[in-house]
């Protein structure tokens, strides 16, 4: 699966140090192990070190426990409490605590903040601190000024791994990009990934910050582009998926990330949206644009919800809707700013009844919205009695199920296919009635 060779002659078997053992932490951590290099990776919270030491990954991710096990056998990768204690040896400090949306929709940069003034004091000289938590432009003078040193260095080095593909993401990258102002920094943090073949960019910080925002901005726009030509398709009576086959061929199009759906959502491209849209205003631009694309993807959770409460008929109170599907896309087990969430909340505030099923959850997740949500066991069980299926997350093992159970547990047999996963003939020569996203 992973290319880069972690014998090969020359890998560079650095100390480096990261803060933060999230999906974003954890990965680079456990990948640059992989890679030869000595790592410390430290988090805040107690019971996740603990588990992390005991080999127990508490996120999905598919290779991450492999990768963290091969890690812990060789000694080269060890987890502890506290970002000083991780950074007090180390040449390479990698910064990947949260960065949430603020409430006037800018970056809350507090956590970077609090973990570059946490490990200031400790750092030995010449270490470089990589920031790979997305940033707004400027925030690498921030850390730096957090620091309180003028004998390290930061580095900004913005991560572009994909939730459920993060490993092989990060060993074989798109690109790795690396903004510094300081060309011996740079050239030291680039050796760090001598075996990951990709790509590689140095940059001034602010592009490389600029590139991260940019990128997740684009992305999120191709997404709400073809939410909208879904709209269009479903009035003129087209087919979106033909559509967009027909879009890809060209290659300044390409097919990649041409695919409607209930609306973006996910840790990143809500949060990194409006931060683009905040840096802009600030720096004088307004991006109206971007602000567009953001309106399209509220309105697609609206739009979905209508599709469900269109379905039984034109009130949803009091009506079952069977969810199949939580997280914010399949193979992974992230719940934060999940689309599902989102139209699922808009179903309670009309008064329906939800019960739901997700891979990767049982058990009912503390919350003020999980309280009015049943989880069924399995498919079959949340669809039990349900006046419609809402399919919101497009995890593969819901395509394969048995489709005359499902229908034998449903008060009546509908469904509202949100991710155009499941087989629209199939399932309406079994009697059921059906509508997708952009199918007329
Ligand atoms: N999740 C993604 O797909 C993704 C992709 C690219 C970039 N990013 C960016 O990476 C950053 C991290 O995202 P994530 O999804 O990994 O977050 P996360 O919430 O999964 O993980 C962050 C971790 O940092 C820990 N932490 C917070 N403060 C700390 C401190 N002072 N010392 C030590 N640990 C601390 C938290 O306990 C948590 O375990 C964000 O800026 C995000 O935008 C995320």
């Amino acid at each position: 699966m992973m290319s880069a060779d972690r014998e090969r002659p020359g890998a560079v078997g650095s100390n480096v140090a990261v803060i933060g053992a999230g999906y974003v932490g954890l990965t680079t951590a456990a990948c640059l192990a992989h890679l030869g290099h000595q790592v410390l990776c430290a988090d805040i919270l107690p019971e996740r070190v603990e588990a992390l030491s005991r080999g127990e990954v508490p996120i999905v991710e598919q290779g991450l426990e492999q990768l963290v096990g091969e890690g812990l056998d060789t000694g080269r990768l060890r987890f502890v409490l506290g970002g000083a204690e991780a950074a007090r040896s180390a040449e390479f400090v990698y910064l990947s605590v949260p960065t949430p949306q603020g409430e006037d929709g800018s970056a809350d940069l507090s956590y970077i903040e609090a973990a570059a003034r946490e490990i200031g004091p400790v750092l030995p000289a010449e270490a470089i601190v990589i920031n790979k938590s997305t940033v707004p432009v400027g925030s690498t003078r921030v850390v730096e000024k957090e620091l309180g040193r003028t004998d390290v260095y930061v580095v900004s080095n913005p991560e572009f791994l994909r939730e459920g593909s993060a490993v092989s993401d990060f060993l074989e990258p798109d690109r790795v990009v690396i903004g510094s102002d300081d060309q011996s920094a740079a050239i030291r943090v680039a050796a760090l990934y001598v075996g990951v073949p990709a790509p590689l960019m140095v940059t001034d910080p602010a592009s490389a910050e600029t590139i991260k925002y940019a990128s997740n901005a684009f992305l999120a726009t191709k997404l709400s582009f073809v939410n909208a030509v879904a709209a269009v398709c479903e009035a003129v009576g087209a087919d979106v998926s033909d559509v967009v086959l027909g879009m890809g061929y060209d290659q300044r199009i390409g097919h990649e990330f041409l695919k409607p759906g209930p609306g973006y959502g996910g840790s990143c491209f809500p949060k990194d949206t409006s931060a683009l849209v905040r840096i802009a205003e600030e720096s004088g631009y307004d991006f109206d644009l971007l602000k567009g694309v953001i309106a399209v993807n509220d309105e697609q959770f609206d739009r979905v919800a209508d599709k469900v409460e269109a379905m039984v008929g034109g009130d949803v109170s009091g009506r079952t809707v069977a969810v199949w599907g939580l997280t914010f896309k399949a193979r992974t087990d992230d719940l934060r700013e999940s689309p599902s969430l989102e139209v699922i909340r808009r179903l309670l505030d009309r008064g329906a009844v939800i019960r739901a099923h997700d891979p990767t959850v049982d058990g009912r997740p503390e919350g003020p919205v999980w309280e009015h949500i049943e989880i069924g066991a399995d498919p079959y069980a949340a669809c039990d009695g349900a006046d419609v299926l809402a399919v919101l997350t497009e995890w593969d093992e819901y395509r394969w199920l048995d489709f005359d159970k499902v229908a034998g547990a449903m008060a009546t047999p509908r469904v509202v296919d949100t991710r155009n996963l499941l087989d629209r003939s199939r399932l309406m020569h079994r009697g059921f009635e059906y509508v997708a996203i952009g199918r007329g």
